[in-house]
């Protein structure tokens, strides 16, 4: 069996792990990070996503082999004690979230986005940039308000990101 180093919210893992292990499966059974969630089989819910590297993926279309020297961050890896990380704090504060299974996937979506075009997202980016991520509850306006709001006070809380 393949042995996989890898970073998982800022530690190092070191596992063995099937060839055919799929990333989702190995967050949520081998680390116990099940914050990750799986919510389809088709690759269309984008209720797994996490970064790695600092890009968003679907953890269920990506083998746990491939992220071999990579850094992967999930929701488990945002809050810092018990301060939630500004775009956590946002979609609580926007009423962003219903039953909460999509928002994991929505919030390391939306660090994506804030990676790529900065703390001033208009909706229509917002909008684009979760086009991969399905929610059933909250009809989105809220999510969208939440992701706006959040890259905003990221921005303000590390001015020089
Ligand atoms: Fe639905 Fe990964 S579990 S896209
Ligand atoms: Fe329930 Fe999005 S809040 S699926």
């Amino acid at each position: 069996m393949p042995t996989l180093t890898t970073t998982v919210n800022g530690k190092s893992v070191t596992a063995a792990v099937e060839a055919r292990t799929l990333l989702v499966s190995f967050l949520r059974e081998s680390l116990q990070l099940t914050g990750t969630h799986v919510g389809c089989d088709t690759s269309q819910c984008g209720a797994c996503v996490v970064l790695v590297d600092g890009q968003a993926v679907k953890a269920c279309s990506m083998l746990a082999v491939q992220v071999e020297a990579a850094e992967v961050t999930t929701i488990e890896g945002l809050a810092d004690g018990d301060k939630l990380h500004p775009i956590q704090q946002a979609f609580m504060d926007n009423h962003g979230l219903q039953c909460g299974f999509c928002t994991p996937g929505m919030i390391l979506s939306a660090l994506d986005m804030v990676a790529r075009h900065g703390a001033e997202l208009d909706e229509q980016t917002v909008r684009h940039g979760l086009a991969g991520n399905i929610c059933r509850c909250t009809g989105y306006h809220n999510i969208v308000k939440a992701v706006q709001a959040g890259a905003r006070a990221m921005a303000n809380a590390d001015p020089q990101a």
